[in-house]
């Protein structure tokens, strides 16, 4: 019998490629230089994609060349690379890797706030520069007695808030609704929990919903001692107004993993001393990059075994029909 036929769109990780090579006909996108021309071809034939943000956005150009896909397994948490609407309209289910990464996340994004508070790169940076031999490292801002508002307190933010806890500062949460069971102080709006916050941690979804959410009367309203961190998407974040506000001081510093346009990073970010920029490593260990990819690749086999997606996003439930 035949294998299933399966598009990957960018290189991934050795874990996803050995799992679908055993399984299926893995067709690799990059490797094409006609890549219309295999489209043409191929696409017909292709039942399941295995994706990643490094393809860059599934749209629904790329979904008519493939009229017979079931499944797109994406690479992340986050899933604003894929036209979801576009494949729910086509009956295409989309899964994701959520929760496997959570810790990760949650970790890098504490080291993130302490680094940038107490400029930990700053520091590292100026004992390497021998300047240390002519004078003490300048003294640096804290995380003491500070309140520290979460937005989106989703299985990430939970994660972040539970460290914190252990950091001994108050903390509070903005999303579009109150939890139960939740002990964090909940503000309804952001404008209200920026104003009363003078650290805000950003881990909401990007894409339209979430686009510049953190604007300039929010920089505005965290004020002059204010830290923005973002974990969450460029998107998320007016980069614009952020280096107004960094530049004018209407805020104190940010801490940043992502940014609008990946992997560019404006100038005058980098050229702003008092920020600590990473290049979108939250998830970036090799334990949890296995993880992740383990997901994608078991997301396409269970589909294919008629046991449906393990983890399918919400907005393309799974209904009960299997492959
Ligand atoms: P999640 O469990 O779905 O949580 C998302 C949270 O965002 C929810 O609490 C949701 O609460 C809130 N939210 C959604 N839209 C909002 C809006 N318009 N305004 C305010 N809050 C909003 O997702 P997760 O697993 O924690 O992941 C969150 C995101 O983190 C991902 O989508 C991804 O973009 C980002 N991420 C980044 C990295 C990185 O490498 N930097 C790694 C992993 C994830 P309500 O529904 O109540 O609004
Ligand atoms: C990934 C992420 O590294 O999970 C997410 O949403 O942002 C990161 O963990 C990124 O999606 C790489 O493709």
């Amino acid at each position: 019998m035949s294998k299933t036929e399966i598009l990957m769109t960018a290189p991934m990780m050795p874990v996803v490629i050995d799992a679908l090579d055993k399984v299926f006909t893995v067709h690799r996108l990059w490797e094409h230089e006609d890549r219309g021309k295999f489209l043409s071809e191929t696409g017909p034939r292709v039942r399941g994609v295995a994706t990643s943000t490094l393809f860059g956005r599934m749209d629904a150009t790329l979904f008519n060349l493939l009229p017979n896909v079931e499944i797109v397994s994406s690479f992340g948490v986050g899933y604003d690379n894929v036209d979801v609407a576009e494949a729910a309209k086509r009956n295409v289910i989309v899964t994701n890797t959520p929760d496997v990464l959570n810790d990760e996340v949650a970790d890098l994004t504490l080291g993130l706030l302490l680094a940038t508070l107490r400029k930990i790169p700053q520091a590292d940076r100026y004992l390497r520069e021998g300047r240390w031999l002519k004078a003490p490292f300048p003294l640096s801002p804290t995380l003491r007695e500070r309140k520290v508002g979460i937005v989106g307190l989703g299985r990430i933010g939970k994660a972040i808030a539970k460290r914190l806890e252990g950091f001994d500062v108050s903390i509070a949460y903005h999303g579009r609704t109150r939890q139960e069971g939740v002990a964090y102080t909940y503000y309804p709006t952001l404008i209200g929990m920026a104003e009363a916050c003078d650290v805000l941690i950003v881990i909401t979804p990007g894409g339209a919903g979430t686009r510049h959410l953190i604007n300039a009367d929010v920089l505005k309203a965290l004020g002059p001692n204010g830290v923005l961190i973002n974990v969450a998407r460029g998107s998320v974040v007016d980069e614009q107004a952020l280096i107004e506000a960094l530049r004018s001081g209407t805020i104190l510093t940010a801490g940043l993993d992502v940014y609008e346009d990946e992997p560019r990073v404006p100038q005058e970010l980098i050229d702003i001393e008092h920020v600590v920029l990473l290049p979108h490593i939250a998830s970036g260990s090799i334990h949890t990059r296995n993880a992740m990819g383990q997901l994608v690749a078991d997301n396409l086999i269970s589909w294919f075994s008629g046991k449906g997606p393990l983890t399918p996003v919400p907005e393309t439930p799974f209904s009960g029909r299997v492959s």
